[in-house]
């Protein structure tokens, strides 16, 4: 029966947990023995005892170095990944090419550490997608968080003292992230245009109940795999044209354009955001990937001209509850893709465990960290 291990994360401001006591029991259904680390779901409102309700052994944080498989969130510090021993599996976000020490720590510990945000986006993996659901998660504190910076309130109202406007909310990229933000900002009241470059979307878009802005689509604007390409800047620049009229006339402006592997794109310039009214909000959820606009400081909030730019990074942990409930659900159905009657089998063969593992028995599995590694000189 392997053990698992739940850690209390470490990271600065990282407040989710990567089991929750509703998926301790599943786990303990697969077979697995779990073993949470004691406070390891405080900070998002689960405590120990119902960790041990759930069948969960409390441990200290040593208990890492004895575990089959250790959950997570955050990617290890690299101390921690060395702790590991030999043979175990490690399950989390990795960010290889960015926590590079920690996946040299894996590969030396002979640690096998799966990304769970390689997740590949087929059907059958939906259940599993942490980015889906994570994004959910972020796309709907992005318009809360807009709401109580923004000095306007965000529905059309009328009162004894007079009619008052619905809030402008313009979304820039309507997927996961973005389509929750529309949703959540209509539930509120507001008025809510969006733009994307992916063609599927206006429909989408419109179901919500918001206007789409068209700024056409590049040759090849989405991948097979759904997501958006980099675009030229010659359609940048066009597109940024056609947005600057809407963007000043948003109350807020949430962004959220992403293009896998690549630097967010640059939506909106200074001088597109000179046009906004002071008092104005945007939410760049690009902010850890470079930011969609121009004057985003990742990780922190700015008052630019009189509008207030929030650069937030983990906007799940603002909702960590939630976003660790389904994060843990996540994990779980990921669990029940490979352990059966707790015993591991990590099939290389599989589709899943295959597109998710990026470091096995030494050796770095995914190309563009094995160089970033190389580069450095390991
Ligand atoms: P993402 O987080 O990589 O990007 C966010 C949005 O930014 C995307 O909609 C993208 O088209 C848009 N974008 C990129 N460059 C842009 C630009 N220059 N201007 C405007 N918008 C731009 O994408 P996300 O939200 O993770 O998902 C993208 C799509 O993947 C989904 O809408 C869906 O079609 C597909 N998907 C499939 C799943 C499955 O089948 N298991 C699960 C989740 C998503």
């Amino acid at each position: 029966m392997a053990v698992t291990f739940v850690p209390r994360e470490t990271a600065a401001g990282e407040t989710r947990v990567s089991a929750v006591p509703e998926t301790v029991k599943g786990m303990l259904k697969l077979g697995l023995t779990v073993e949470v680390e004691r406070g390891a779901g405080e900070a998002a409102g689960f405590a120990d005892a119902e960790y041990e309700s759930a069948g969960a052994r409390l441990v200290g944080g040593e208990a890492r170095g004895s575990a089959d498989i250790v959950l997570g969130i955050q990617p290890p510090p690299p101390a921690d990944a060395k702790a590991q021993k030999a043979g175990s599996l490690l399950i989390c976000t990795l960010v290889p090419g960015v926590a590079l020490d920690t996946t040299k720590a894996l590969c030396d510990a002979k640690v096998t550490a799966m990304g769970l945000e390689f997740m590949p986006r087929i059907t059958r993996a939906q259940k599993m997608d942490i980015l889906s659901s994570q994004a959910t998660c972020g796309g709907y504190q992005a318009v809360l968080l807009a709401a109580v910076h923004l000095p306007k309130m965000f529905p059309l109202m009328m009162t004894a003292a007079g009619t008052l406007t619905p809030a402008r909310v313009l979304v820039l990229g309507a997927g996961v992230a973005g389509l929750q933000a529309i949703s959540t900002a209509r539930k509120l009241g507001a008025v809510v245009e969006a733009n994307d470059i992916r063609p599927v979307v206006k429909e989408q878009v419109e179901s919500l109940g918001a206007k789409f802005v068209d700024t056409g689509t590049p040759p090849d604007a989405e991948t097979k795999g759904g997501y958006a390409t980099e675009t030229t800047q010659e359609f940048l620049k066009k597109q940024r044209d056609i947005l600057t009229e809407h963007i000043t006339q948003a109350d807020v402006l949430i962004t959220t354009a992403l293009v896998p592997g690549k630097k967010a794109p640059r939506l909106v310039t200074s001088d597109m955001r000179r046009g906004m009214k002071p008092g104005s909000v945007i939410v760049d959820m690009a902010a850890a990937a470079g930011g969609n606009v121009e004057g985003t400081v990742a990780g922190e909030r700015v008052v630019v001209d009189g509008v207030t730019i929030i650069g937030d990074t983990n906007l799940p942990a603002q909702v960590a509850a939630d976003a660790s409930r389904t994060y843990a659900r996540n994990v779980l159905a990921f669990l029940g893709e490979f352990v059966k009657d707790g015993t591991p089998n990590v099939d290389m063969e599989n589709e899943i465990l295959g597109a998710v593992t990026i470091v096995h028995a030494g050796a770095v599995r995914h190309e563009p960290t094995a160089q970033a590694l190389a580069a450095k000189g390991n």
